[in-house]
């Protein structure tokens, strides 16, 4: 079963997915929609919380981004990659592999 629908994420909004253990922030861009850790690197912040721009999110606490596509961190305070997730988009429906 889908996670999401996809004309339901709205386009750089972040929604969080709980599963098995982990947290997941899932963010729509244009067409792609992306999967990544939702607690910062940095502290125990909530990237959901944050800012979309382009392929980055902002965590909201000390403004560390990170690149949706692959979880590096980009820029300080945060030094440490998050994990992301494959998602699988078939027509409409958007499945998170956690
Ligand atoms: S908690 Fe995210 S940058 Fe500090």
């Amino acid at each position: 079963m889908a996670d999401f629908q996809l004309d339901q994420l709205k386009e750089s909004a972040p929604v969080k997915l709980e599963r098995n253990g982990k947290t997941v922030c899932v963010v729509r861009v244009k067409d792609e929609v992306f999967a990544i850790d939702d607690t910062c690197s940095h502290s125990d912040a909530s990237l959901c919380e944050g800012e979309v721009t382009d392929f980055k999110i902002e965590c909201w606490l000390h403004g560390a981004e990170f690149d949706l596509r692959t979880g590096q961190a980009l820029t300080l305070p945060a030094n440490i990659a998050l994990q992301t997730y494959q998602v699988d988009i078939q027509e409409n429906s958007v499945t998170v592999e956690i």
